[in-house]
């Protein structure tokens, strides 16, 4: 990206306001944390490893200016700083990942300074942009190997270098193929109701010169029935350790289209959104946005008012639709209770898992 999608400059966050793409690329300057937790809530930064940079700088935010001169008072105010961010969406655990991360570098440099504490903050939020960076990298490496000169790969939401510090994760693995010469298309579901498939993934795809096509939700069966569709890729929020992934709302829609086509179903994501400490995809929070974005959400009411709606913004796709998770230390394949967590280990992975 061009653009960096969320940065640290002269003391404040920058960052690409996403509710403008496609039609206007512009940035804004958050100078406090309330500003970044709005970003967040109205989706200007976001996607699952954004947000959780967007946490850790808003974090550095939030304390630079503290007064407090002892340890304890200081993550006294550190808490309520992150518990506060922790209150903008619940379902990216890349969100509380960061969050937790903050506040163990606090505690592990207690005995400095409070203006060296809060300066270690800040180098630990940058480290983790360039983290980031790298395991999407890390993914497009990886991915590579599961995509075949001339392949057609669908997509659901955004999952791209808007959604990361760069590069993406699903996205990365296109980025990757395309860069590396194999023939490569596209396409992207526009992704009811706030259309990061439309406005973002298409945008990012035509900038790197992939063939892109967008088609509405609903017709992605139809595409896969013209036997269009080689596999599909997806991102992910939030990944139980039983291989249960968290993702944009109609991604599980699309696994259950993909079996029934006979297509496989991949999701790329960095080990940030490995969630070890729930066993199964039904612990993982959904966050229910507000009934506008249905109603309203092309800038005119499309449907009655009074309507009654319900509007989740994730679904769980369960493992046994996912052939494989490609992350930044390897691809795992099932049974992902077992593989997911020896890959995040750097273990060796037992040898039936890999032909599965
Ligand atoms: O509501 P959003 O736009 O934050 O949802 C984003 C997604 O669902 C992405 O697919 C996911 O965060 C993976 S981003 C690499």
């Amino acid at each position: 990206m061009p653009t960096p999608t969320i940065e640290w400059v002269d003391g404040g966050v920058r960052l690409i306001d996403q509710t403008l793409l496609p039609n206007e690329l512009k940035q804004i300057d958050c100078d406090d944390v309330e500003c970044v937790w709005e970003a967040i809530k109205s989706l200007r930064v976001r996607g699952a490893p954004a947000i959780g940079i967007a946490g850790a700088l808003g974090t550095v935010l939030g304390i630079w200016n503290s007064k407090e001169t002892r340890f304890a008072e200081f993550v006294d105010e550190l808490h309520g700083v992150t518990d506060y961010l922790a209150s903008s969406r619940p379902t990216a655990v890349n969100l509380f990942w960061a969050l937790d991360r903050m506040k163990m570098t606090a505690a592990k440099h207690k005995h400095l300074e409070i203006a060296e504490i809060k300066q270690v903050l800040l180098d630990e939020a940058l480290k983790i942009i360039d983290e980031d960076r790298a395991m999407c990298r890390a993914i497009g490496e990886h991915g590579l190997s599961l995509i075949k000169n001339n392949d057609t790969i669908l997509t659901h939401c955004n999952a791209g270098g808007l959604a990361t510090a760069d590069y993406g994760t699903a996205l990365a693995v296109m980025f990757k193929a395309h860069e590396s010469g194999k023939n490569i298309r596209v396409y992207a579901d526009e992704t009811r109701p706030l259309l990061q498939g439309s406005r973002l993934t298409t945008w990012e795809l035509m900038q790197a010169g992939i063939d892109v096509t967008l088609i509405c939700d609903n017709m992605a069966a139809q595409v896969m029935k013209e036997g269009k569709i080689q596999c599909v890729i997806v991102g992910a929020d939030r990944i139980a350790a039983n291989g249960d992934a968290a993702n944009k709302i109609g991604t599980y829609g699309v696994a259950v289209l993909a079996e029934a086509h006979e297509i496989p179903f991949y999701v790329a994501a960095p080990t940030s959104t490995l969630d070890f400490s729930i066993d199964t995809g039904a612990q993982i929070p959904i966050e229910q946005r507000r009934a506008e974005e249905i109603t309203e959400g092309f800038g005119r009411q499309t449907a009655p008012e009074g309507v009654k709606v319900y509007s989740p913004a994730f679904d769980v796709t369960p493992a046994r639709l996912i052939d494989a998770i490609i992350t930044d230390k390897g691809i795992a394949r099932p049974p992902y209770e077992i593989n997911l967590k020896a890959l995040a280990e750097n273990r060796e992975m037992p040898n039936y898992a890999q032909s599965s």
